[in-house]
């Protein structure tokens, strides 16, 4: 079998379809080197004194877990130096990271989860790395929060990385969707199934239906009919999958199609969901949508919401594009 690297990939796709600039292919492969090495730390576990809790509360008000910490101080330290960044984001900083000005500046931004699904590290099950690519506003001089404030339809690049039994890298630029596993021996990506597409009928889903006594009505209808099964509305039996990492749920549903749902409820009305619209639902949106799915807020396309903040929660239902459009249709009734 040829086998296709992350690097001949992105210098093909820059040459047939002029997507890749050579700083967006700095940036993504510099990106995926610290997945690259975030994934050799997750692989020590305890061996490698990266498990627990750093006891620290991040700007979410959640306490971090080592591995948050280790992960954002790879990402932060791989994106400085290259000149391909204006600034960066992410969950585990309040604001945003300048970059220092020994190095030159760049035309991008970068936004992450660094370890998603923080609370699957200490059990030994998937989590991974989300993140969202920005173009710097035309004219920045000094980069501020306002500056990443833009809808995600203008995201460049998203893509994650899952440590799981394997280590995978799925990315889009615009153009399909790819998926690339990283050869531990050889320490390269990959390139392990191209333009990947999501059915758009599904019968699996995926919610934490511990929180069903907190859901809106739209939601309750919507699960209730698929709990139902074949004796209900739908005429079918649905399956249900929680991981507790969005990557690893969504990985899964690129790979054999599903909903993912992690919608706002009744409980404090400060907090829209749980999922962070800039560097968690807008990256994963840009993908699904990217791989013919779907993603909404339960009312409209989460890629054309204007950011009010760096991070802003937002409700998700994303995936097989035929139950997407159903959740979403149950709340405009
Ligand atoms: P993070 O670890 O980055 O804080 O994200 C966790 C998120 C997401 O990955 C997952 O789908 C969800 O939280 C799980 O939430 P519950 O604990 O409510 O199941
Ligand atoms: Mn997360
Ligand atoms: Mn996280």
């Amino acid at each position: 079998m040829k086998r296709i690297s992350l690097t001949q990939h992105l210098v093909e796709e820059q040459r047939n379809h002029n997507t890749i600039p050579a700083e967006l292919r700095l940036l993504i492969e510099v990106v995926a080197r610290a997945c690259k090495t975030i994934s050799h730390a997750v692989g020590k576990g305890a061996l490698g004194d990266v498990l627990g809790s750093a006891n620290i509360e991040n700007v979410q008000g959640e306490v971090q877990k080592k591995l948050d910490i280790i992960s954002n101080e790879i990402l932060l330290e791989a994106n400085e130096w290259g000149g391909h960044l204006a600034a960066m984001a992410s969950e585990e900083m309040e604001t945003i990271h300048l970059i220092p000005n020994r190095y030159p500046m760049g035309e991008y931004m970068l936004l992450f989860d660094p370890l998603d699904g923080s609370s699957n590290i200490d059990v030994n099950v998937s989590i991974g790395t989300i993140f969202s690519v920005l173009k710097a506003p035309d004219g920045m001089a000094a980069p501020t929060e306002q500056d990443f404030l833009q809808p995600g339809a203008q995201q460049v690049a998203a893509g994650y990385a899952v440590y799981g039994p394997q280590t995978v890298l799925v990315l889009t630029t615009g153009n399909g969707v790819h998926c690339f596993t990283l050869d531990r021996e050889m320490g390269s990506w990959v390139l392990t199934q191209s333009n990947i597409q999501i059915p758009a009928d599904t019968r699996e889903y995926a919610i934490n239906a511990s929180n069903a006594r907190h859901w809106h009505p739209p939601v309750t209808r919507y699960v209730n009919e698929m709990l139902a099964g074949t004796s209900g509305p739908r005429e079918a039996d649905f399956n249900m999958r929680w991981i507790a990492s969005m990557v690893a749920d969504v990985h899964r549903i690129l790979c054999r199609g599903g909903i993912f749902m992690y919608p706002a409820d009744v409980r404090d009305p400060s907090k829209p969901g749980k999922l962070r619209l800039m560097y968690e639902a807008n990256p994963m949106a840009f993908i699904v949508e990217q791989a013919g799915g779907a993603a909404t807020d339960g009312h409209g396309r989460i890629l054309d919401i204007q950011p009010e903040k760096l991070h802003q929660r937002v409700p998700v239902f994303l995936g097989s594009k035929n139950e997407v459009e159903r959740v979403t249709a149950y709340h405009k009734e």
